[in-house]
């Protein structure tokens, strides 16, 4: 196992409410100072100036390119930062903007794309049926036609599962004629269906989107992987084979990894299946991924890649940090808790880093199993100074590092967490405007503003960046992480009262011994939600 040191000042503080960890997620009675209320405005004066600039230039479109004052369709054009912004609206009290919103999404034809596109169940979920079913939850269970519209979707992709015997959908389908793309998806989106399915089935009591979102899990988790609970990306839905040896806590893996534990959370169910699988992917990942800088002893999960280890990170994976001290917490496991509180100082450390003060999309560092990426002389030079390099220079408006940076606010107290947050909030307002439109977009270098904006307002900006900066200033009590699990799009969903412990208190074992297929006669699906995470095929992949 991998040693790792907790920087001494957080000793202080983990000692002084360690009779209090166990059990709730949050620090009890914790207040924000009376500086957090500024703060919170500038959250929400940024909501309404990025919003302002959508409905100006991109209204009814999926996202706004704030720099060309144009829109894009990307999401089958239904809108997606409408439905994608709607929890926010509610969370930040704006009820002219909801209603308009309510009356758009309640318009649109889900049956069909409004683009030649197919339709992503992965993307379609977390973003149009998460968005409308939170909303749904946070405005009082009143507008049916929320719950409605989400079930049109969800409808639609039940032919993902194409053969009778298929338990991993496809990845996309087409809603013109019902017919998946056949081609090999990734756990991350096979995996990430079953918190938004089972709300649908909440509500609307047809069993059948339960069944099949918690029966692709079940396949993945089941399936023997490199090591227990860490499955490979790549999987064929026809056979249930893995196509890769590729680990990792990024993109084409996160989510499935996420909500392991989170659904466990919000249903409560007694089939430790899905807690003790988090168990082992994260026992798992402390024995083989986790790696000390040689400078600055940062904490990082690296990848691997049958039988190499990867030095490597990204933004996308920096959700561990908040994922591993709310499944620690709910697994009344301190070490893991604490461990997530150092994988949170990694990855903020990307962002103090930097000229603007914002993280790049990926990063590379040295361990003593060396360089894996061999850096230049000026990557070298970073380093020596910030415990990493920087490889994909670009921020596209990505929220894990703020996301994990609000669960280690409310579950330590520690006010840093707060500074910090007002620090990326200073960063956006400085360098994220678009003049053309006055709307946000994203950079191209986040250590060299110079390099210029990158055109596109996401729809996560708005569901994910800007709630979870709102919410870390406001009220503990509002969306206590103690009565709502977000989904991995940020949207929140009401938590039945939580049990006393998650999982029998050991990780599930191997189940077998691991196979990949060589090669694959079905394509390789695109990493979503960013295409400039490309798989990385391993030479069990044979390219
Ligand atoms: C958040 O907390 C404040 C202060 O306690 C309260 O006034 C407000 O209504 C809360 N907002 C929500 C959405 O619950
Ligand atoms: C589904 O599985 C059952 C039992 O293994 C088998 O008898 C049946 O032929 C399979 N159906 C299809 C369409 O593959
Ligand atoms: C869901 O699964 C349960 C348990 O296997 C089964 O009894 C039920 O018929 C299924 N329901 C639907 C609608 O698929
Ligand atoms: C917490 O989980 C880690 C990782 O699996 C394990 O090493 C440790 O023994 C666990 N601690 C307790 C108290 O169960
Ligand atoms: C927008 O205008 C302000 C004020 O002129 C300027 O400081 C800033 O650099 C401009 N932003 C971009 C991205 O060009």
């Amino acid at each position: 196992m991998v040693k790792f040191s907790p920087p001494s000042r957080w000793i202080v503080i983990l000692c002084s409410f360690s009779y209090s960890l166990a059990g709730p997620v949050q620090i009890p009675n914790l207040k924000v100072p009376a500086s957090a209320a500024a703060n919170q405005q500038a959250v929400k004066d940024i909501f309404l100036q990025s919003y302002s600039a959508y409905s100006e230039f991109a209204f009814g479109h999926d996202s706004l390119l704030p720099v060309s004052k144009g829109f894009v369709d990307d999401r089958n054009g239904w809108g997606a930062t409408i439905a994608d912004a709607m929890g926010t609206m509610l969370l930040m009290d704006l009820t002219d903007l909801f209603e308009q919103a309510l009356d758009f999404v309640s318009k649109v034809d889900f049956s069909q794309s409004n683009t030649p596109s197919s339709v992503s169940l992965f993307e379609t979920s977390i973003r149009y049926v998460g968005g409308m079913i939170s909303a749904y939850e946070l405005s009082g269970k009143q507008h049916q036609i929320l719950v409605q519209q989400a079930q049109q979707l969800v409808d639609k992709m039940v032919f993902a599962w194409a053969d009778p015997n298929q338990t991993i959908p496809f990845g996309e389908i087409f809603f013109a004629n019902n017919s998946p793309i056949v081609a090999v998806n990734n756990v991350a989106e096979a995996g990430t269906l079953d918190v938004e399915w089972s709300r649908v089935t909440l509500y609307t009591g047809n069993q059948l989107y339960t069944n099949l979102s918690e029966g692709s899990v079940r396949t993945i988790a089941n399936l023997p992987s490199p090591f227990p609970g860490l499955p490979p990306q790549l999987v064929d839905p026809t056979d249930d084979m893995f196509v890769d040896a590729f680990l990792t806590w990024g993109g084409g893996t996160d989510s499935y990894l996420e909500y392991l534990i989170k659904y466990a959370r919000i249903t409560n169910t007694d089939d430790n299946l899905f807690a003790d699988t988090w168990h082992a992917a994260v026992d798992s990942s402390i024995k083989e991924l986790l790696r000390t800088s040689t400078i600055g002893d940062h904490t990082y999960l690296a990848d691997w890649n049958a039988g190499e280890i990867l030095l490597e990170g990204s933004h996308l994976a920096c959700f561990h940090g908040g994922n591993w001290i709310l499944g620690g917490k709910l697994l009344n496991n301190q070490t893991i808790v604490d461990i997530g509180l150092e994988l949170v100082e990694a990855c903020w450390n990307t962002y103090a880093s930097t000229e603007t003060g914002i993280g790049p999309e990926t990063f590379s560092f040295m361990a003593p199993d060396g360089d894996f990426t061999q850096p230049d002389a000026q990557q070298l030079a970073f380093n020596s100074e910030h415990g990493f390099w920087i490889t994909t220079s670009d921020y596209i408006q990505r929220p894990e590092v703020l996301e994990s940076n609000f669960y280690a606010w409310r579950a330590t107290g520690d006010t840093k967490y707060l500074d910090r947050a007002a620090s990326a909030v200073e960063s956006f307002r400085k360098f994220l405007v678009a003049n053309e439109t006055n709307g946000f977009a994203g950079l191209n270098d986040v250590n060299d503003f110079t390099a210029g904006l990158e055109d596109d307002t996401e729809s996560f900006w708005f569901a994910e960046v800007l709630k979870y900066l709102f919410l870390t200033f406001d009220d503990p009590e509002n969306i206590s992480l103690d009565n709502f699990v977000f989904n991995t799009e940020g949207q929140v969903f009401e938590a039945p009262p939580a049990k006393a412990v998650y999982g029998s208190g050991t990780p599930i074992a191997a189940s077998g011994q691991f196979h990949t297929k060589t090669s694959d006669a079905l394509p390789l699906p695109v990493i979503s939600p960013d295409p400039l995470v490309t798989i990385k095929p391993g030479p069990m992949n044979g390219q």
